[in-house]
């Protein structure tokens, strides 16, 4: 099937008490690990691009293998979104180019800034008339602390979302979907030492997610679906592998998959994974490098890190988001 918004099977998902994966695209190999991994467990899927990934691929190569990849798996539904859209030019370039959902993250900005730039994007996202088609819109209040290239918010300046403005924003906006800050991080340092305590066996255990927050939103919006960014795990048997093969990731920690999976039972629609994808292609090209230093055929490590990277999804679809057999 050809590509499609986010607005049916979010609906689908709220519904179903399960949650959309949105797992970032960067190359080929990533495209096809996630949309195999979708294809065979039945899943619909979303595929995100950021800012960087469009400046590192080029969003026209990106856009032409997702359309690939839908040819591949006509059976199951497959969006292209742009993630951590930061501006209106950004959001309408991507919606230009064929791009069916996209987000504007202005949370950043002063509410009332947040408010303006978000309806605009929305106001030409849903311009049927002069479009053709609805492409959905993702905004965000309140934001997360964590690192990626183009998404920086140091630990102390981060703010959960507050509940009392999400009526407003929505209705204010138009917007078709928001993503909140309850305790989420981007990148593979989600927590510092200090915020965390430890285990018995001296393992890190981050603070829990403020599911008092996302209840509250869920009883002010009742029915509309929430985002959850910076949702990896930080799969430990792959900072392993990583540690073991000559990388360094010192204290890498991520969200626990169990407390993700309660909140794709409750109004979570969509979970944004990352991280993880990067940690299992980097864990696969090390420990192949490693035990094969006579190989330079890129098809054969990265060969590996498809491979990784499909075992990832497949994991999270069956064990955190609960959308196998959904399509
Ligand atoms: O939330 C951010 C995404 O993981 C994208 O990261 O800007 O490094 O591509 P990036
Ligand atoms: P992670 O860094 O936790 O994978 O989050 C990704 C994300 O939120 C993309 O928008
Ligand atoms: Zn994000």
């Amino acid at each position: 099937m050809p590509l499609v918004n986010s607005k049916e099977i979010m609906k689908k998902a709220y519904k179903g008490g399960y949650a959309i994966g949105a797992f970032n695209v960067n190359n080929m190999e990533i495209v096809q690990a996630i949309t195999e991994a979708a294809g065979e467990l039945k899943s619909p899927v979303i595929l995100q691009v950021s800012k960087g990934a469009r400046a590192y691929a080029n969003s026209k190569y990106l856009k032409h293998m997702v359309e690939a990849a839908c040819e591949n798996y006509p059976d199951i539904p497959i969006v292209l979104h742009l993630d951590h859209g930061d501006s209106f030019e950004l959001c309408k370039a991507c919606i230009d180019d064929g791009f069916t959902s996209v987000m504007i993250d202005y949370s950043g900005h002063p509410y009332e800034e947040n408010v303006e730039v978000t309806k605009k994007v929305c106001d030409y996202a849903h311009d049927v008339k002069a479009r053709g088609r609805y492409i959905t819109v993702e905004a965000e209040l309140g934001t997360l602390a964590g690192v990626e290239d183009e998404v920086q918010v140091e630990f102390g300046k981060s703010s959960y979302t507050d509940p009392e403005q999400v009526q407003d924003f929505v209705n204010r906006t138009g917007v078709d979907s928001l993503a909140i800050a309850i305790g989420t991080s981007h990148g593979a340092y989600k927590f510092k030492a200090e915020q965390c305590e430890r285990n018995k066996d001296g393992i890190l255990v981050p603070p829990p997610l403020r599911f008092d927050i996302l209840k509250e939103v869920e009883e002010r919006l009742p029915g509309f679906p929430i985002v959850l960014h910076g949702s990896s795990s930080v799969p430990q048997e792959y900072v392993k592998i990583i540690n073991e093969h000559g990388g360094k990731m010192p204290d890498a920690i991520g969200i626990p998959e169990d407390q993700l999976r309660e909140a794709s039972k409750l109004a979570v629609c969509k979970i944004n994974i990352d991280s993880d994808l990067r940690l299992g292609m980097t864990a696969a090209v090390r420990k192949h490098f490693d035990e094969h230093p006579d190989h330079f055929d890129p098809r054969q490590y990265l060969g590996d890190g498809r491979k990784y990277v499909k075992d990832v999804v497949k994991h999270k679809i069956l064990e955190v988001l609960g959308s196998e057999n959904q399509a």
